[in-house]
């Protein structure tokens, strides 16, 4: 397995603001993997997926310094029709992409253009309704569905595209609940598949960190840390202190470890269900010291 993408020196700085909103980025995203980004606010997640999808610098005025590469080949390089066959984009507001009456029209539109075959384009459009369950909202308008229903419609409309890497960028932040548990439930699928790169940007870090095989924090615009999840969260004050919220399970071992309940050598859980050995550690350590179970 190579690179899907590589980042070399990364700075960009927008138009008419004085600071660089990235600065010093080196990245390499393994094909096929799964990248979490995580951060506070105005910190460069969406600067860098821009830059990523070749946005910036193709539609925005600026100063780029360094290289970001597609498969090897630099994204400054590439046209914007090219970069759209390699790289889907989602945005937390779905309907600034909507142009069709229905949504199965919004479907067919982007591969109407790709010269596929017919019998190539039904194939893929079934495939794109079933992972994201919108099989019963093909002849709704795009405008009358739920915000969580359109966000679906806005990912089966990438997915019909099939390019090899999928950004999303805060997929799940303009919907409710319910429509949240959907988009993560078809992040699960498309994980599982293991077929495609994808990167998402999440503030939610306990549903994306068991999705992810690499968590990134951007700090300031730079990257202040990648790493699986399992490591991701070792030093928790840091990350606590960027203004990313860890799982609660993680919150709570480490608030175990600090207060003497459980063994410093345990590592740092990020899934609800590993909640389970951090309360049987803490329980066995109690036992052997004879201090009440905590
Ligand atoms: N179009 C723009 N023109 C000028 N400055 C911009 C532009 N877009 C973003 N910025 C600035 O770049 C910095 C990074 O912003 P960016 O949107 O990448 O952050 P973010 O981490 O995605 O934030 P959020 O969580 O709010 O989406 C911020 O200081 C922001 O004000
Ligand atoms: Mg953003």
């Amino acid at each position: 397995m190579g690179a899907a993408i590589v980042i070399k020196n990364l700075e960009w700085k927008y138009e008419h603001t004085t600071q660089f909103a990235l600065r010093g980025v080196n990245l390499e995203v393994e094909e096929n993997t799964f990248l979490g980004i995580v951060g506070a606010n105005e910190q460069g997640k969406t600067t860098l997926i821009n830059c990523i999808c070749g946005l910036i610098p193709h539609s925005f005025n600026g100063v780029y310094r360094g290289s970001v590469e597609i498969y090897g080949k630099p994204v400054l390089k590439m046209s914007g029709l090219e970069i759209a066959t390699q790289v889907g984009l989602v945005f937390a507001d779905p309907e600034a992409q909507f142009t069709a009456m229905t949504v199965e029209e919004e479907l067919v539109f982007g591969l109407e253009n790709t010269g596929y075959d017919l019998g190539k384009i039904k194939e893929r459009l079934d495939w794109a309704v079933d992972v994201t369950m919108i099989g019963d909202l093909l002849d709704k308008s795009p405008y009358d569905i739920s915000g969580g229903q359109k966000q679906r419609m806005a990912i089966a409309c990438v997915l019909a595209m099939n390019p090899p890497i999928i950004i999303m960028d805060e997929p799940t932040s303009m919907i409710d609940p319910l429509g949240k548990q959907f988009i993560f439930d078809i992040l699960r699928k498309l994980k599982d598949a293991g077929d495609r790169t994808i990167i998402v940007v999440e503030h939610n870090i306990e549903q994306l960190a068991p999705l992810a095989d690499q968590l990134l924090l951007m700090q300031g615009g730079q990257i202040s840390k990648v790493a699986p999840p399992a490591r991701f969260f070792d030093d928790l004050p840091m990350v606590v202190g960027s203004g990313a919220y860890p799982p609660e399970v993680t919150s709570f071992a480490y608030w175990l470890k600090q207060s003497g309940r459980l063994p410093q050598e345990h590592i740092l859980p990020y899934r609800f269900e590993d909640g389970v050995d951090v309360a049987r550690a803490a329980f066995n350590s109690a036992r052997k010291t004879d201090e009440p179970i905590p």
